[in-house]
């Protein structure tokens, strides 16, 4: 048995579609999670760039001690999970390959769609591991950057969100896709916006679910499960707008969040504030 926690990363708060399998799947298990606030948007940024602010908030995380690290960012893994997996002791789990092979599970038609950040899609990762699983498989590509913010704002069900979906997938139906994959973690906050726009007959595929499976099954055969009883823990650590990632969290999580630091960048390190900005001084 291993007693450690499990790390969690994301640009924002779109990880927690991830955790909220992960938890659903290893309640028993000790999670700290880390949105890097300050940075969001990393869809729009440099394939360098994600990767460096993506090793700046691992390292974080490594330092506190986890057995495992979820990559919980499309971006990040596109741009930086074959060198975290050498980077680090712990291994690395990332989302682009459980999301490909979920799409490729539910998909009849051979016809997939991929809705990402621009990094995601220009990456060309999800087609790359999409047409390893079936080289047959047709695939369209279409970046949303936009929703990321939208749901930063916890307005997945609104308006605003409707219209800005209409305006980047009007055109997707002409291809006849009968599976799109939410190939960015803050997608699922627009879930029911996005069906709305695309229809019935199109499956909506996340990488959360697989991906859990895919960490579970590992720390089932390294029988590293943390078979302590009772729930285990959730640490939360944002690099700015504590208060925002707080309510909009709890929101989608259905979760108080209790245990929630602010940490700042200084120089590549990532460090707690002396003062710790924490709502509950025990955490
Ligand atoms: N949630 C992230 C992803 O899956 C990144 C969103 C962003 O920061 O642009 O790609």
């Amino acid at each position: 048995m291993n007693t450690k926690p499990i790390g969690v990363f994301d640009s924002g708060i779109g990880g927690l579609t991830v955790l909220k399998e992960l938890i659903s799947l290893l309640p028993n298990e000790d999670f700290i999670y880390f949105g890097d606030t300050a940075r969001i948007p990393y869809g729009t940024r440099s394939k360098e760039t994600v990767k460096r602010y993506t090793f700046e908030c691992l390292d974080f995380l490594v330092e506190r001690g986890v057995k495992a690290l979820v990559i919980a960012c499309n971006s990040a893994t596109a741009s930086a999970l074959e060198e975290a997996k050498e980077r680090y002791d712990v291994p690395v789990f990332g989302v682009i390959e459980p999301g490909a092979r979920a799409a490729v599970k539910v998909s009849k038609n051979g016809k997939i769609g991929v809705i990402a950040t621009r990094r995601t899609i220009n990456s060309g990762e999800y087609q790359k591991k999409i047409l390893m699983l079936d080289s047959n498989i047709e695939i369209v590509g279409k970046a949303c950057p936009l929703f990321v913010q939208i749901a930063e704002e916890g307005w997945g069900d609104s308006d605003v969100a409707y219209l800005t979906a209409k305006k980047y997938l009007m055109d997707i139906k002409d291809y006849e896709i009968d599976t799109l994959v939410l190939g960015c973690t803050h997608y699922p906050i627009l879930r029911y916006t996005i069906e709305k726009v695309v229809g019935d007959g199109v499956r909506l595929v996340s990488p959360a679910f697989e991906t859990s499976k895919q960490l579970k099954g590992y720390l089932k055969d390294e029988e590293w499960l943390n078979e302590q009883k009772g729930l285990g823990s959730l640490n939360f650590f944002v690099s700015d707008d504590v208060e925002n990632f707080k309510s909009v969290g709890q929101t989608f999580l259905q979760k108080t969040i209790e245990c929630i630091k602010e940490v700042h960048h200084n120089k590549g390190i990532f460090q707690e504030l002396d003062s710790g900005r924490t709502t509950d001084e025990t955490c």
